[in-house]
């Protein structure tokens, strides 16, 4: 899993930070390991002042797009991307992300 600072697609403010990978290893998939790897990603963002995250998903990753979906992330915006020969469309997602509990 890996979380980046830097520039934002339109729709999305540059405060933002992105989700740029999380994959879990195939013979744990479907055994709550990317949720927890999420929320803590989305827990410790949040810790650091993001107000919001997000992400790009191939359009053809249906699992992955309805994961993020059932976790809050919304639709954006679809983009067309240049990877060497291939124009892969990807899906831009965004969250919105609770500010952290005051500390004690
Ligand atoms: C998407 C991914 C990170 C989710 O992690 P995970 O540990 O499998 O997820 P969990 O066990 O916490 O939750 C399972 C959820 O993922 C969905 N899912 C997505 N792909 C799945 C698959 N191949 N097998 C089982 N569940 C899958 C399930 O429908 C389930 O949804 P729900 O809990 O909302 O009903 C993981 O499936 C993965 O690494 N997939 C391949 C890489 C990928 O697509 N990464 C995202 C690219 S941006």
């Amino acid at each position: 899993m890996r979380l980046c600072p830097g520039p934002a697609p339109a729709g999305v403010d540059d405060d933002a930070i992105e989700l740029a990978q999380i994959y879990v290893e195939p013979e744990w998939i479907g055994r709550s390991v990317g949720s927890a790897l999420l929320e803590e990603a989305l827990r410790w963002a949040a810790g650091r002042g993001h107000r919001r995250c997000w992400l790009r998903v191939w359009t053809g990753n249906t699992g992955g797009i309805a994961f993020y979906s059932r976790r809050g992330f919304e639709q954006v915006v679809q983009e067309t991307l240049e990877v060497g020969a291939s124009r892969p469309t990807v899906l831009v997602m965004r969250k919105e992300l609770a500010p952290p509990p005051p500390a004690s």
